[in-house]
């Protein structure tokens, strides 16, 4: 397995492989996927099996914002694929680069439910940012990304 950034021509395999991510991922448009091989490729990594397929991706900018941070959009590793390292390795990429550029924090959200995504970040080492609710044992900011949708908030502080 290597891990390289996203390219125009993988394009079409991650999008299939979003799909696959449903109910908490649901995939973009190719022309999302376009501007993120084109403008945004170091922090978006996708991990290449060793038969020449996508087995995992992720998705992540740096803000503009707040350059100091970088937001992860969309973590997914194929359903055969999972328990092997691949989100860690994914995940530990777009960290490096972040590291490179001074910033201070990755951050990502996900569904108050979506429990293997919990257990995933808290194992890579990142905090479940206290919010203003708990469901499942899992702290939530209300309307975080909006009217009604609530979200689970986790980060990594870099050193
Ligand atoms: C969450 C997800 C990305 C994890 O990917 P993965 O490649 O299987 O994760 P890794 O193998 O790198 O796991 C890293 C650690 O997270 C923890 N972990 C991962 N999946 C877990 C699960 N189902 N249950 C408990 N712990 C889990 C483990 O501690 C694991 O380390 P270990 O296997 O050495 O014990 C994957 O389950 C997935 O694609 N889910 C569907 C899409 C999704 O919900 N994405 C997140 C939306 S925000």
């Amino acid at each position: 397995m290597i891990v390289t950034p996203l390219q125009p021509e993988r394009i079409g395999e991650v999008l299939h492989l979003m799909e696959l991510g449903e109910p908490y991922i649901f995939a973009r448009t190719l022309s999302d996927y376009w501007l993120y091989a084109t403008l945004f490729s170091s922090t978006c990594p996708v991990a290449v099996a060793d038969d020449d397929t996508v087995a995992g991706a992720v998705m992540a900018f740096r803000s503009q914002d707040d350059p100091a941070d970088v937001y992860v959009q969309d973590v997914m590793t194929h359903p055969r694929h999972r328990r092997r390292g691949i989100a860690r390795a994914l995940l530990e990429s777009v960290r490096a680069r972040a590291d490179t550029w001074g910033c201070r924090r990755l951050y990502l959200t996900s569904e108050p439910d979506n429990q293997e995504a919990h257990a995933s970040w808290i194992a890579l080492g990142f905090v479940n940012v206290p919010g203003d609710r708990e469901i499942h044992g899992v702290s939530v900011v209300s309307d975080f990304k909006g009217l009604g949708r609530h979200r689970a908030v986790y980060q990594l502080t870099l050193d």
